[in-house]
């Protein structure tokens, strides 16, 4: 969608339902829901999956409230989604490599381009999906997104199929952004022992082995909010970030830039640049502890920065301090020969809880939290209350 009033008004709404104060209040949920990833890595290595159960449950929650559809439909429906949206994250940037060298392939009857028509009945689907799901958040009767994108100006100004859009894309944004950072956690504490060791010795003097870490903590652990950084940086997210244009000529260090051109913030390069970022390929948390003053770029810039940073942030550091508290992380299959190269991912990892007295807390926290999602969402609709932003 182009920069305009419309554009506005999503990002009114984006940024209305991710401020400051409800990212706090969402908190409640991450803090449950990290609960029940601590106790499934109790029976499972499999991270990705535990991970993506993670993110989604949270997002879905947030999006739709308690409520799954008829027999779970929605969360089928946009598990569905999960996947095309992967598919397309593969499949767009090859169509859009090609499109940029070679522009007059846009101007080919739509019959030959059958990406083109693979993704307009994808959009089609898609919207169709995310309605469905919108149906289903308004019969709920907990607060969620849905419920308070309804009563906000917004829903007067856009269609509420608009809306409905709006609201699941953030759902879809939110999912494999987060869960590809954890996924790309594991591989740091495989590959770099060390750094767990620090950050499970700051853990253990602040937090001691009676307890979970908890987001209360977050200030006296700067140790694992380096790590985050680190993390950030390490493994870009978005190698050539979002693509931009440009809406009115600019000239930048003598480079003329015309409105229409679209400018690619090499995302990759700014993280690996050896004269901000000494012996870049590794992983060093230190670095941003020694310099506080170290970039972040994982979220983008400008006007299009992801709006939905401080939930990320919430969840990377609720989920990383409680794994590195609670679990040993380790892989067989790791190379140390490749550890300056991407290639050298481990797709498999063992997850071991600590000692059994971690296992004790990690199994009481879980069944003391077992209280109804609806609950949940209670607090969060009094959280946003108490600053006047409930919506319902
Ligand atoms: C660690 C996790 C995440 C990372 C690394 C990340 C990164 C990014 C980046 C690089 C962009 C493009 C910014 C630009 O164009 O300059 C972006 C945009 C966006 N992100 Fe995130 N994101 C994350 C999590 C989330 C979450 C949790 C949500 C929703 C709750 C979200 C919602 C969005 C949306 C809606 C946009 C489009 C903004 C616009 O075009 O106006 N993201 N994100």
């Amino acid at each position: 969608m182009p920069y305009g009033p419309q554009w506005r008004l999503h990002r009114r709404l984006h940024t209305s339902l991710l401020s400051v104060q409800a990212s706090k209040a969402y908190r409640r949920l991450q803090d449950m829901q990290s609960k029940k990833l601590l106790q499934d890595f109790l029976y499972t290595n499999n991270f990705s999956e535990v991970f993506y159960q993670y993110t989604s449950d949270v997002m879905f929650t947030l999006a739709y409230g308690n409520g799954q559809g008829k027999d779970g439909s929605d969360h089928q429906r946009l598990h569905r989604i999960n996947e095309m949206a992967m598919f397309i994250l593969k499949t767009a940037s090859f169509g859009m490599t090609l499109l940029d060298r070679f522009p007059f392939l846009d101007m080919l009857p739509h019959f030959v381009m059958k990406w083109r028509r693979m993704a307009e009945d994808l959009h089609y689907q898609v919207k169709g999906a995310y309605i469905e799901c919108c149906r289903s958040g308004l019969q709920s009767s907990s607060w969620n997104w849905s419920h308070a994108a309804q009563q906000r100006s917004e829903a007067k100004e856009l269609p509420w199929e608009d809306i409905c859009y709006s609201i699941g894309e953030l759902y879809v944004a939110g999912i494999h952004t987060t869960k590809m950072v954890l996924e790309n956690f594991i591989e740091a504490s495989v590959l770099y022992p060390d750094m767990v060791d620090k950050a499970q010795a700051e853990l253990d003097s602040v937090v001691g082995t009676d307890r979970l870490p908890s987001f209360d903590d977050m200030d006296q652990l700067p140790y694992i909010k380096a790590l985050i950084s680190e993390l950030l940086r390490w493994r870009t997210i978005s190698t050539i970030g979002v693509p931009h244009t440009v809406i009115q000529n600019d000239e930048y260090m003598g480079y003329f830039i015309p409105a229409g051109a679209t400018v690619v913030a090499n995302q990759f390069g700014m993280n690996m640049d050896d004269t901000i970022f000494e012996e870049p390929a590794k992983f060093n948390p230190d670095r941003y502890l020694q310099n506080t003053e170290l970039p972040v770029s994982a979220f983008g810039f400008g006007r299009r920065s992801c709006p939905g940073s401080r939930l990320a942030e919430g969840s990377l550091f609720i989920v990383i301090s409680r794994l590195l508290w609670g679990y040993k992380i380790s892989s067989s299959k790791v190379n140390k020969n490749l550890l300056n190269e991407s290639s050298s991912i481990p797709r498999e990892a063992t997850i071991r809880v600590r000692t059994p007295r971690h296992q004790q807390i990690i199994e009481k926290e879980w069944a003391d939290s077992k209280i109804d999602k609806i609950d949940v969402l209670g607090d969060i609709r009094r959280g946003l209350q108490s600053n006047n932003m409930a919506g319902n």
